[in-house]
């Protein structure tokens, strides 16, 4: 196994220093280090972070390998920052059982770009009828703690009921994608001024409030663990503001795009900029901001969705929901939030991680833990090209946007899975 010595380094924002990697380890973090036989990489001016984690990657395999594999997805998390992401349920089929866990499972361990540890579905099939084998899918070698639908809400609040007290056994989370589909039904877009203007069919913010509201009271009386994905609304804060204050066990994400794109981008129709849940308001946006920073909410989660060209660059009501996420995400939150190190590797590594139950992820470089980290070059500035990026898929709504931020390395358990800005695989 090859040693790497990085100098100059600053480690999540402090004072440069040197960092050694040897046997898959961080062995000394200190000043002049020295090691004749270390690979030296010169990282004056960049920082360090424990690897990225991302809660809610989609990464289409089995099924839609034209938009991406567990593979090409692996690689745009890697060239992304990203060390380890959880791979959502909705493929086809979908992740319902061990065997399908299992595939996806082992098929990131042959990548071996970031760690690949599948979420298992709640209902099977995602048709919110009956619950899916939780238990086969958590005692699987893919060792499922965290169930979603996404994509789909699990509306029937008895069967949420159900898969909360189900979990609980293993302390397993559900997480939910919220939506109340009664409100929703045939919504095109976030339900407000645009909309009316456009007179496109909206999504109004209280169908995400509502399920929260009762999710968070449902986990409170199970006693459970309840993740809500993506939110992205300024009502689902107060909601998660006031869980929180009663020691609910909740735990939440926001997704970079809801973080930056208001619902003035469907003005363009184009339909990369249709998602789901829609893009909000700038009065959302602010409050989404501050919840992160404050901590209501507790993570950025990319929601990478990948689509293939026929089914994005066609009319918007036909074109599905969802955004490429992971090779950009570290560069909306530094244009977010500029250069909080320490806010963004407890929102984008070490929560996630925890969530997530990942032992060997989200934890500082410092001498014995794993070299599970990334390299970023906060200086740098970088034009985002669609057919530049490694995700199969092109839906990239930063298309031609001037980001800060490049990733300049990645290391999983020491050794390189990108490297000078290029993946090494
Ligand atoms: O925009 C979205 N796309 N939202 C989801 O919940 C699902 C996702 C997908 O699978 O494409
Ligand atoms: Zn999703």
């Amino acid at each position: 196994m090859t040693a790497y010595l990085i100098t100059g380094v600053s480690v999540v924002g402090g004072e440069p220093t040197d960092l050694l990697i040897r046997d898959g380890v961080v062995a000394a973090v200190c000043d002049g280090l020295a090691a004749d036989d270390a690979t030296v990489v010169d990282a004056t001016g960049l920082v360090a972070l424990p690897g990225l984690v991302d809660l809610h990657t989609h990464l289409r395999e089995p099924g839609r390998e034209d938009a991406e594999t567990v593979e090409s997805g692996s690689r745009a998390a890697a060239l992304g920052g990203y060390t380890a992401v959880c791979a959502m349920a909705n493929t086809s089929p979908v992740a319902d059982t061990a065997g399908v866990v299992e595939q996806v499972w082992r098929l990131g361990r042959e990548a071996g770009l970031v760690d690949v540890q599948p979420i298992g579905a709640v209902t099977v099939g995602l048709a919110g009828e009956r619950l899916a084998e939780l238990g086969a899918m958590a005692d699987s070698a893919a060792g499922v703690r965290i169930f979603s639908d996404d994509g789909h809400c699990v509306a029937d609040p008895r069967l949420m009921r159900r898969a909360l007290e189900y979990v609980k056994a293993f302390d397993g989370v559900i997480a939910q994608h919220a939506e109340e589909p009664r409100l929703t039904e045939g919504a095109q877009m976030h339900e407000g001024e645009v909309s009316t203007r456009l007179g496109l069919t909206g999504w109004p913010a209280v169908a995400e409030e509502a399920i929260i509201a009762r999710d968070v009271l449902l986990a409170e009386h199970v006693g459970s663990r309840l993740h809500v994905c993506h939110v992205s609304t300024a009502g689902s804060v107060e909601v998660l503001r006031q869980a929180k204050a009663r020691g609910v066990r909740v735990t939440a994400e926001v997704t970079p795009h809801h973080l930056l794109l208001t619902d003035a981008k469907a003005e363009s129709y184009d339909p990369v900029f249709k998602v789901n849940p829609p893009l909000r308001t700038a009065a959302d946006i602010a409050a989404l901001r501050e919840a992160l920073a404050e901590g209501v909410i507790d993570i950025i989660a990319t929601d990478h969705a990948p689509h293939a060209v026929e089914d994005k660059e066609c009319e918007w009501a036909y074109a599905r929901p969802g955004m490429l996420g992971l090779e950009t995400a570290l560069s909306i939150a530094l244009d977010v939030f500029g250069p909080r190190w320490d806010l963004i590797a407890e929102r984008m590594s070490r929560t996630p991680a925890r969530i997530a139950g990942l032992t060997g992820h989200g934890v500082d470089p410092a001498p014995g833990v794993p070299a599970t980290l990334t390299l970023d070059d906060p200086a740098a500035r970088r034009v985002i090209e669609p057919a530049e990026l490694a995700s199969r898929s092109r839906n990239t709504p930063y298309a031609r946007m001037t980001l800060p931020g490049r990733i300049v390395a990645t290391f999983l358990r020491g050794e390189p899975t990108v490297l000078d800005g290029k993946a090494v695989k």
